[in-house]
């Protein structure tokens, strides 16, 4: 790889960051209801510092009615209750930056919930309103306007449209003048999509990214970034199905052709053009405070050169590399991932980052222990069986792996604990809108969203003083912080050692480089180096291999004779 030449700075921050996503709900409960919160999250700062990240990004911690778990956001400048408050968000970030740790928080741009202000007075206002024209209300389709006004599918399953209760206008909200309009969400009803072509949202977008900024927070991870655009004219998707997206759901991603991959500027929704002159207007924002206020995109598209175009210097910092997320545990495929997030990158001057899990994926314990390793949004195998203890093995080499990578890295809530996807949650308790949306076929996303345990013992292993509002599986008192706190073998340990020793190197650190010379150590190993003096050496296959010389720093898993097993990764000072 042609080394760019890009090395961290105090002020590109970003560039070799290890980010950790903390899902308030599941994190640390500090007011005993069951429920993770921002005293929780403020109790354990500490233990962040003490992990070795440099800056957390919570998922939505606004109000929400819940309709998909706080990203239906009903109010942008305010904390959820549950969660706690503004004047406590406020104290946490200071508290964090007092440790070093930066804040980044989640937008939602795309779409907000049905009880935010502005959808509440669009319900109540008439079609063809001011009001309505914030989102996208169409009439529907059919003699009495009863079918959906396109063929768009929903994330969550069902259409991607649902009839206004009224036409508004009349005594309690009836209709007036025709039959009732349909209103579009890409995700479930509960989160209407914003009509982006229309000035007062992008006017709101600003001054929400700058009260978050005024109160001191670093950054912004961007959700859905790929899909504000629209086709003007809403145009049915057809046959062509077969989407740009991993994120759709099955019913979009199961049709005949992959059409929309050639010519991916014109999907009705999907990475349109016209998204990038959003981005620009926030990448002016953020810079207008410094250069050390980043943007972060969330963006599934399997087309690296798309990807990349939001990553040109005037648009997004960085964007996570899913196709990394979902790659199968194979040396050639891993490579091949590797060197695509390189040269797309490069070609356009960004820092990669890298990236296992997160709240909307199976754990990468469980995906790595089952037969099937790659990961695809629209087929999570929940029910597969998974060998877990060959998940872990795989999971500790897959982070020297990842913290070896040039780049920034991005860390879930509990896989430093490495803990699994629980795939026998009681249905009752199941909340992911995937679960009612697909008509119970598929469980959705709760599995790794279950309660942190902090201690081997206790009514939520320490999560805090009340049942947790999903349960956690009894095993996982041994995967609790208390339980490998000091155990060398734990992966608590590991993640410690290699977030440390990751900042120490020069050729990881702040400063390092994007290079990454390949070494040909056989057709199961990934194996390169990076200057100055590191290798890594990752075996996917059978055989144990033979190290290269040079003094181990780090190895996921105990060496014979200097020979690397299996599913097993080592750092080593060459050179
Ligand atoms: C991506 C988020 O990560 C996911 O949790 C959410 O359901 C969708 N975007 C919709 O906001
Ligand atoms: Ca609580």
């Amino acid at each position: 790889m042609p080394n760019t030449g890009q090395g961290a700075s105090a002020h590109d921050w970003w560039r070799t960051a290890a980010i950790y996503e903390v899902y308030v709900r599941s994190f640390a409960d500090g007011n005993g209801d069951g429920i993770g919160d921002l005293a929780g999250v403020r109790a354990r700062l500490p233990y962040l510092a003490e992990l070795g990240i440099d800056a957390i990004w919570f998922a939505p911690w606004y109000p929400s009615p819940m309709a998909d778990a706080g990203y239906d956001v009903a109010d942008y400048r305010a904390i959820e209750p549950l969660f706690g408050s503004l004047a406590e968000a406020e104290k946490l970030i200071a508290e964090a930056h007092a440790l070093g740790i930066r804040i980044i928080i989640d937008i939602v741009p795309n779409h907000g919930s049905d009880q935010q202000e502005w959808f509440v007075a669009a319900l109540a206002a008439p079609a063809g309103s001011a009001e309505r024209a914030r989102y996208h209300f169409r009439p529907g389709r059919g003699p009495a306007g009863e079918l959906p006004p396109n063929d768009w599918p929903a994330m969550f399953g069902g259409p991607a449209w649902s009839r206004a209760p009224g036409s508004g206008g009349g005594p309690d909200g009836a209709s007036v003048g025709g039959p009732a309009e349909w209103y579009l969400h890409l995700f479930s009803p509960g989160q209407p999509d914003f009509n982006w072509a229309h000035p007062d949202v992008r006017a709101e977008f600003a001054s929400v990214l700058r009260f978050w900024f005024d109160r001191g927070v670093d950054g912004f991870r961007i959700d859905s970034a790929g899909l504000l655009a629209k086709d003007p004219a809403l145009a049915d998707l057809g046959p062509a199905r077969d989407g740009l997206d991993p994120d759709l759901p099955p019913r979009a991603s199961a049709g005949p052709g992959r059409a929309a991959l050639d010519s991916p500027a014109a999907h009705p929704f999907i990475d349109r053009d016209e998204v990038h002159g959003i981005y620009r207007d926030w990448r002016r924002i953020a810079a207008s405070y410094s250069t050390d206020r980043v943007l972060i995109g969330e963006i599934w598209l399997p087309d690296h050169e798309r990807l990349a175009r939001y990553l040109r210097p005037d648009e997004l910092h960085s964007v996570f590399n899913f196709d990394f997320l979902c790659c199968a545990w194979e040396a050639p495929a891993l490579r091949e991932v590797i060197d695509a997030t390189l040269d797309s990158h490069a070609r356009v001057g960004a820092t990669p980052t890298w990236v296992l899990s997160n709240h909307d994926v199976v754990r990468h314990v469980t995906r790595y222990g089952r037969a099937e390793t790659a990961f695809s949004m629209s087929d999570r195998r929940i029910g597969a069986p998974s060998d877990l203890q060959l998940g872990t093995r795989r999971a500790r080499a897959a982070a020297l792996l990842t913290f070896s990578l040039p780049g920034g890295v991005y860390l879930y809530q509990g896989e430093e604990l490495g803990l699994e996807e629980v795939q026998d949650l009681p249905e009752e308790l199941l909340q992911d809108p995937t679960w009612e949306r697909s008509g119970h076929t598929e469980r959705g996303r709760d599995g790794c969203r279950v309660p942190l345990p902090w201690t081997t013992s206790g009514p939520s292993l320490g999560f805090g003083t009340a049942a947790p509002w999903l349960p956690q599986p009894q095993a996982w008192s041994q995967l609790s912080v208390e339980a490998q706190e000091g155990e060398r073998d734990s992966m608590l340990t590991l993640y410690r050692s290699a977030l440390e020793l990751r900042r120490s190197l020069p050729a990881l650190g702040a400063g390092s480089r994007l290079d990454v010379r390949w070494l040909d150590l056989g057709d199961d190993v990934v194996a390169f180096s990076r200057e100055p003096g590191f290798t890594l050496v990752l075996n996917v296959g059978g055989e144990p291999v033979q190290l290269p010389p040079g003094e181990v720093l780090l190895a996921s898993g105990p060496l014979t004779d200097g020979r690397l097993p299996a599913d097993a990764a080592a750092w080593l000072a060459t050179g």
